[in-house]
């Protein structure tokens, strides 16, 4: 589907002062929209025509523009970052819609995210888990050579894959039981898979699990959604490696604990 003239849409947009107050969809006219705008360029005009009457601008996150940064997502139609597989929403475009459509924008809802005003989203949950174990350790100094430390082609070919995770937030959003494990997982097996990350590996695991554990996502059942939302396309592999390397590492401290007699 795409549309080379420019489009008339109806926007139902979710308001929401803060997190104490109640939100409700409020809706919007987007005239003359050309196909080759961005989603956000689209919103942005909607922006200008709101300060003009003096009326309260529409807050969603964005920084790079690029995909690349992670800060841009909600929900479009209730898909994560909106109907293009593999993108995101900053590099979502209006001829991917049709004209006369209207089109629904909402929040990420999970209890983990709480909403801060409109489409916006406190992810510092993301922070946190990261905080917990995503960091390696390195002798001060000049940086070593790049080429100084071997690693087989698959693994850095497969760390790479995990870590284009850019941590927006969609995998949660989409899954039914709002679960984070494919966030956690990409960033647990990025950093396994290379000798970087061989230092705190069991910890890593052990510690970026807990804290996950103890934030308000709920469980994974394996259902796929998050991959499958992904605007970054991460693979439901790195769950089993994240389960992998919480086992190993749990059975490793208690063999540390008991030394070695586990009968
Ligand atoms: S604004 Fe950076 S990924 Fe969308």
């Amino acid at each position: 589907m795409e549309n080379k003239k420019n489009l008339n849409l109806t926007l139902k947009i979710w308001r929401q002062k803060n997190n104490q107050s109640k939100g409700e969809f409020k809706t919007y006219d987007a005239p003359n929209v050309s196909p080759d705008a961005s989603f956000l360029e689209m919103v942005d005009v909607i922006n200008e025509s709101l300060v003009v009457k003096g009326e309260e601008t529409i807050a969603f996150d964005h920084d790079c523009r690029e995909g690349i940064c992670g800060s841009c997502g909600f929900m479009i139609d209730g898909n994560a970052h909106g109907p293009q597989k593999g993108t995101t929403v900053c590099q979502l475009h209006m001829r991917n819609f049709s004209d006369g459509q209207t089109v629904t924008l909402e929040p990420w809802r999970a209890e983990a995210f709480p909403i801060i005003k409109d489409l916006m989203v406190d992810r510092s949950a993301f922070d946190r888990i990261i905080k917990a174990g995503g960091y390696i350790s390195a002798n001060t100094g000049g940086a070593p050579d790049a080429n100084a430390v071997p690693i087989p082609k698959y693994d850095a070919d497969e760390a790479f894959l995990s870590a284009a995770c850019i941590g927006c937030g969609a995998c949660v959003a989409s899954c039914k039981n709002a679960s984070a494990a494919l966030f956690t997982s990409a960033k647990i097996t990025h950093l396994a898979l290379l000798p970087q990350g061989a230092v705190e590996k069991d910890q890593r695991a052990l510690d970026m699990v807990a804290q996950m554990d103890s934030e308000q996502f709920g469980a994974c059942t394996s259902t796929g959604t998050c991959s499958a939302s992904c605007p970054k396309e991460i693979s439901l592999i790195n769950i089993a490696k994240m389960n992998r390397e919480y086992l190993r590492a749990s059975w490793t401290k208690k063999e540390a604990v008991h030394g070695g007699d586990m009968a």
